[in-house]
């Protein structure tokens, strides 16, 4: 039997993944985002973890580097990456929103027309702005977006929001919300007809063990 490799991102969806999958009998001894061990494989289930910066997990499963993985719906989209999405896991659940300073909040959205904005994810805040006829200055940024707007870099931001305390702590005001996301399974689009009775029995019992969440 082949190995399936599963790319699982560091950071916050990290935990909920690696406990969805050991509900499987999928775990591996030492698996944990602060591990420097990069690969970490389960022999007798045939199954090997690369943990990988959040952003590059659409990357590694697009070439076929891993079979599978898990992203948030917000990373794929921005990505661009051509993956099958096989699951929405459910979990991880945030929003994507443009966000001001609250002293400097304006009427309307198009007030912030050609103003430029602090995000990671440029080519959502395009595609959003060029919908509503806004022409804005994109600035990309790779964490602490917040900071954008307070130190004068940016008029705006686009960022996730998930239990909104980092708009509160910094006195930054929602204007209006861009796209909801989730965790998301994807897989490479060889590897799901190449091993698919491995993957296809898979997603069925994660299926059933997120039915049973619900
Ligand atoms: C994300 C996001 C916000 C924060 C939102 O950042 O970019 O800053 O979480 O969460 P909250 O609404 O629960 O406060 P992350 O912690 O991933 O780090 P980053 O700033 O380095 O991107």
């Amino acid at each position: 039997m082949d190995y399936l490799t599963i790319a699982l991102p560091k950071g916050k969806l990290f935990k909920p993944s690696s406990d969805l999958f050991a509900k499987l009998g999928y775990t591996a001894e030492g698996l944990s985002d602060k591990s420097r061990k990069l690969v970490i494989s389960n022999e007798e289930k045939k199954v090997r973890f690369i943990i990988t910066k959040t952003a590059d997990v659409p990357t590694y499963v697009e070439y076929g580097a891993a079979d599978i993985g898990v992203i948030g719906k917000d990373v794929l989209k921005e990505s661009g990456k051509d993956v099958y999405e096989l699951l929405d896991l459910g979990f991880g659940r945030c929003h994507l929103m443009m966000a001001v300073p609250e002293k400097e909040r304006r009427a309307k959205l198009s007030d912030y027309a050609n103003t430029r904005v602090a995000t990671k994810f440029p080519h959502i805040a395009e595609e959003f702005f060029s919908r509503q006829g806004m022409q804005m200055e994109y600035i990309k940024l790779n964490g602490s977006i917040e900071l954008g707007p307070i130190v004068g870099l940016s008029e705006s931001i686009v960022d996730i929001v998930e239990t909104g305390t980092t708009l509160r702590e910094n006195h930054l005001t929602e204007i209006t919300s861009i796209m909801d996301a989730t965790a998301r399974l994807i897989a490479n689009r060889v590897s799901f007809k190449l091993k698919h009775n491995r993957i296809r029995p898979m997603v069925e019992q994660l299926q059933e063990i997120l039915d049973g969440n619900q």
